[in-house]
Formats: structure tokens, sequence, C-alpha cells
């Protein structure tokens, strides 16, 4: 056991010393960390104000994969709206208020959008802040998945998909009155493979053996269980050449690692924004349409409306801003990806992700982050994998691949059967939020914008405890 305590000593003093030198440690001032106390209480408190109670010992939070944490000037923003709306009513859709940071709700889109484009590697015309992931999916593929029974009809996904992935694309089939048996391919990793990392060889080849009958293939830029991060430009390009129209899954991935969608010649793209992006849960989603699929090319006429722009399951919003409120009931598209918004945006969702956005543009970007993030991470894999637990009694592994090009923040850990329960449990008694995927894999992701190296450690030595605790609890 002296062992394991030198270990841990010397793990923070490494610690203590790369958060000293930590370029990006402005940031995580930037964020409401909830305290240990704040983690255990089952009451709302009447200020969510760390500074303002006595215990401010921060918790140990490794859980932006799932929630990221509520960034400080969120409320400032979301203060300022709601003085808008209260004072300004109706006119804060097109009135300018002088010393305000907030866009008019009129233009709160397009200023959303502005943001995020840099995010994700696109131009701001490829992307629109717009509704939630599962529903901006099933908005591209009813845009852009024309199955022909006899040619290209099949949908390729991985076998593990997230649910709701998957549940969109059976009944996007069922949908166009097809079978998932025949048109739904499910890509699975060979038995060689352990924990469902699927190589990039076993991907393609899956897509040469369906291509000349594969329409669509949708695929996670991160795998959310195994916290993989595929080959996006290759399985794009190699996809494309044979005429397949690639969507990416980008729930894990944005905000996470850097992208290219643009450059990557991404057909199309869907995110959430409530884990790297911070935005609060079921917050506003986003979407990109690469410009060669959304281009206004004719122009519409009314006798024929649907020539020169990809057909579409149209909205208001998506309408030319001259003519949307001309209020005639002809669809003129705005060119891009914000011609496929539906509804009028929720404000409070756009000034809660901007807000967040406006810290990644501080940080200098994901590029700046994903230097500390591969840091980060490979710290605490280190420190994982010298672990007794680990080394002598097996009591986990760690399923994300060692590589630090094929992941982001996250690792997952499988722990032993029958662990996973007690283990949560211990942790949370610690202070440490991770979450847990049934049945055995806890995923823990230090996020770049607010955690620290020291955390790693804490979370590692409070780890260790929990695994002993559930290891003799299970004897
Ligand atoms: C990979 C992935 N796809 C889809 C979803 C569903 O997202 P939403 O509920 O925002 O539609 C999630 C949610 O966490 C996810 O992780």
């Amino acid at each position: 056991m002296a062992s394991v305590s030198s270990a841990l000593a010397d793990a923070r003093e490494s610690a203590r010393q790369l958060d000293r030198d930590d370029e990006l440690a402005f940031t995580r001032p930037e964020f409401n960390i909830p305290t240990k106390s704040q983690i255990a209480s089952t009451r709302l408190p009447e200020s969510s104000n760390n500074e303002a109670s006595n215990d401010t010992t921060k918790s140990v939070y490794l859980c932006g994969n799932s929630l990221g944490l509520q960034p400080k000037r969120t409320q400032t923003r979301l203060n300022q709206y709601l003085s808008t709306w209260a004072t300004q009513g109706v006119q804060g859709h097109f009135k300018p208020l002088q010393d305000s940071p907030l866009p008019t709700w009129l233009d709160a889109d397009e200023r959303a959008a502005e943001l995020i484009a840099p995010v994700v590697g696109a131009s701001v015309e490829e992307v629109a802040v717009m509704q939630t992931l599962t529903a901006n999916l099933h908005l591209l593929m009813s845009a852009f998945y024309r199955p022909d029974i006899n040619g290209r009809h099949k949908i390729i996904l991985e076998n593990k998909a997230f649910p709701s992935d998957h549940f969109a694309v059976e009944t996007q089939l069922r949908h166009h009155n097809l079978s998932p048996s025949t048109s739904m391919v499910l890509l699975s990793s060979s038995t060689a493979q352990q924990d469902n990392i699927l190589t990039t060889s076993e991907i393609l080849s899956a897509i040469e053996e369906h291509a000349s009958t594969t329409a669509l293939l949708l695929l996670p830029g991160i795998q959310y269980y195994t916290g993989q991060l595929l080959d996006i430009p290759t399985i794009t390009a190699f996809a494309r050449q044979r005429g397949i129209f690639v969507i990416w899954d980008l729930a894990h991935a944005v905000g996470n690692v850097p992208l290219q969608l643009h450059d990557w010649d991404v057909d199309a793209a869907a995110w959430c924004s409530y884990k790297y992006l911070n935005a609060g849960p079921g917050s506003i989603g986003g979407m990109f349409v690469h410009n060669r699929n959304s281009a206004v090319t004719k122009l519409i006429t009314d006798e024929k409306p649907e020539e020169g722009y990809s057909n579409r399951l149209a909205g208001w919003w998506g309408n030319d801003k001259k003519t949307r409120f001309g209020m005639a009931n002809k669809f003129h598209p705005v060119k891009g990806a914000a011609g496929f918004q539906l509804s009028n945006p929720s404000i409070l969702d756009i000034t809660s992700l901007s807000a967040s956005l406006e810290i990644f543009a501080l940080a200098g970007g994901v590029g700046k982050l994903r230097e500390k993030s591969v840091k980060l991470t490979n710290f605490l894999e280190g420190l994982l994998l010298a672990m007794p637990e680990f080394t002598e009694e097996k009591l986990f592994r760690v399923i994300t691949p060692s590589d630090s090009k094929q992941r982001g923040a996250q690792l997952s850990l499988m722990l032993r059967e029958g662990l996973l329960e007690q283990v949560i449990h211990e942790l949370e008694k610690r202070g440490v939020i991770v979450d847990e995927r049934r049945p055995d894999v806890i995923r823990v992701a230090p996020a770049p914008l607010y955690n620290t190296f020291g955390d790693c450690v804490e979370f590692v030595e409070a780890f260790g405890e929990a695994l002993r605790a559930a290891a003799s609890a299970a004897k």
C-alpha cells in the first residue's frame, strides 16, 4: 500500500505542475463546478453560486461526454435575454438594443451559425443551429435518402449504434415501405476485435460489399460506448467514391475533437449541444449540409417551386428571409443549411449555446482545446494503467483505443462483471461524477474547458477505493 500512496503522491505533484503550466487554465473559472456538498445534496439551493456556500471543495466532474457543466456566463446571457423579452416584448425580434451583446431574435440563428461553423470546420452557410439531434437525422434522411428498391436502397450503420440512430434508420426504412431485414446493413467488428472497436478496414470492406445497393451511410464520429474516434475523412471519401451519401452523427465529437467537415467532403452531419458544447440538457442541436447538397441552382418559379433545390420537409424558417414574412405559400428556401430549418428557434436555447461558444472562442478554438485534451486523457490513461486494480487484480480494462488519434476526451472502462452499481455509488460518495453504460462500462471524460490534471488524480484515487469496496462486497 505504501507504494500505491507514494505513486499517488508523485502523480499529485506532476498534476500540480501540469495544471500550473496549463495555458488554458483560465477557462475553468468560467464554469460552475458543483461542490461535493452540492453533488450530495437533495435540496434545491437558494443560490447556485458556489462561492455563497461554506463548502467550496469542488466535485470531480468527468461527465462532459454526457452533460457539459454550466458556464457562468450562461446565466448572464439568459438574464439579458429575459430582460429583453420583459421590456421589449415582440420588439425583441427585430429591435437592436444599445449595449446588448445579444443579436435580435430574428438574427439569433445566423449569429449562432457563425459561432458553430469553426467548431465543425464549415462555412457559415453550411451549418444551421436548429432542432435536436434525432430530429435533424430524420430531416437529413427525409431530404437525402431516396431509395430505389431495384438499385440503391440500403442504409449502413453500426450494429451497436446509439438506439436513437438505430430507431431513426429503421423507421425511415419503414416509412419508405422497406424492410430493415433487407435494407439495413449493420456493421460489427470481427470476432478478432474485442469490445466492438471497428477498424477502418472492416468498415471499408462492408461498404465495398454493399456498394452498389447502398444509398446512405450513417456513422458516429465518436462511438458513444467505446469512445472510438472513427477516421471520418477516409471513410467519407471511400463511400462517396461509391456513390453513397454520407451522414455523420457528431454527438460525441462536436466540441471534443477538431472537425473539417467541408474539407473532408462530408455530405451532411448532425449533433447535439449538451455534451462538450455545454448548452444545457436537451438544448438545441445543429446540422451541416455540404454546400453542394444545398445549393439553390435555379430561379425558383411559382409554377415549379420545387425546382432548383433538393427536396426536403420544409417549414417557414427555411424560407428566404427576404420573402419569409410575405406569407405567400410558395417555398423559396434560403440556400445553405439554413434552408432546412422548420420553425423559429428557441432563443432561450440559442442564447445558452452561444454563451458557451463564446468560451470556445476565448480558448482559441477546438484545435487549442484538443492539444490539452490529448494531454489530459493520456495522463488519465497512464494513471489508470498503473493501478494495481488494473495490473494485478484485473478489476477493469480500458476499452477505448490507446492511440490518442483514435479517441477524443473519453475513456470507457469495462469493469469486472457485477461491480458497476457499487462502484458508481462509491464514486458518488466521494464527490466523483462519471457515467455508466450497462452492463459493465463507466465512461470518464476529462473536458479540457474545465477539468484539471488534478481531477484525474482525484478520480483514480477514488476509483481505486471504489473498486476495492465493490470487489470485497461482491465476494
Ligand atoms: C450518439 C448519439 N446519437 C443520438 C443521441 C440522441 O440525441 P437527442 O436526444 O438529442 O436526439 C445521443 C444522445 O446522447 C447520442 O449520444
